[in-house]
């Protein structure tokens, strides 16, 4: 069983850390796709967001990290998987999951979207959240995985330099 964990990932949290350590045992081989998007401005480029991935999931060996651009349904098609897994943390997902999930068969008949429950201590966390901290020097470490956290506070302190 091959499933595909797609995102934005700008920055991978702890929360999409504990959905890539729980889907790897539910699936034979794991692929958790960053999306590359041209319209979006994302804080980390598509390459630090995929190395910092490769980091944190290093123990994990069914889990491959692989970047993606244009429609979700193509990439599967590819990586030769009808498994989309996403994390559901409360409500507010709700509307934006079942969307991306009814386009996604529409597109693609075969592909079965699994939404896996969050853990409670990670209900409220985005990466958004994370960045507005970050952004104003809170400590974000609380969040991250300890080398996505370094990364970004190394981030912010060079762009304050710079200024
Ligand atoms: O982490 P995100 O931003 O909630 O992830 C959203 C993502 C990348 C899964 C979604 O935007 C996506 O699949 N984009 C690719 C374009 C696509 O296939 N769109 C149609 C389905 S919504």
């Amino acid at each position: 069983m091959r499933a595909v964990y797609p995102g934005s990932f700008d920055p991978a949290t702890n929360g999409h850390l504990d959905i890539i350590e729980r889907s790897a045992k539910l699936v034979d081989h794991l692929v958790v796709a960053v999306l590359n998007n041209i319209n979006k401005t994302s804080l980390l480029t598509v390459e630090e967001r995929v190395e910092l991935l490769k980091k944190i999931t290093s123990h994990l060996s069914n889990v491959e990290i692989k970047s993606f651009s244009g429609l979700l349904v193509d990439f599967m098609v590819k990586e030769k998987s009808t498994i989309i897994i996403r994390g559901f943390r409360a409500m507010l997902d709700y509307e934006y999951e079942m969307q991306m999930a009814q386009v996604n068969r529409q597109l693609y008949e075969e592909v079965e979207t699994i939404l896996l429950v969050t853990k409670y201590e990670y209900s409220y966390l985005s990466s958004s959240m994370v960045k507005e901290v970050a952004k104003f020097g809170g400590d974000v470490s609380q969040f991250l995985p300890k080398e996505v956290s370094d990364f970004l506070i190394n981030k912010f302190k060079k762009s304050e330099e710079k200024q």
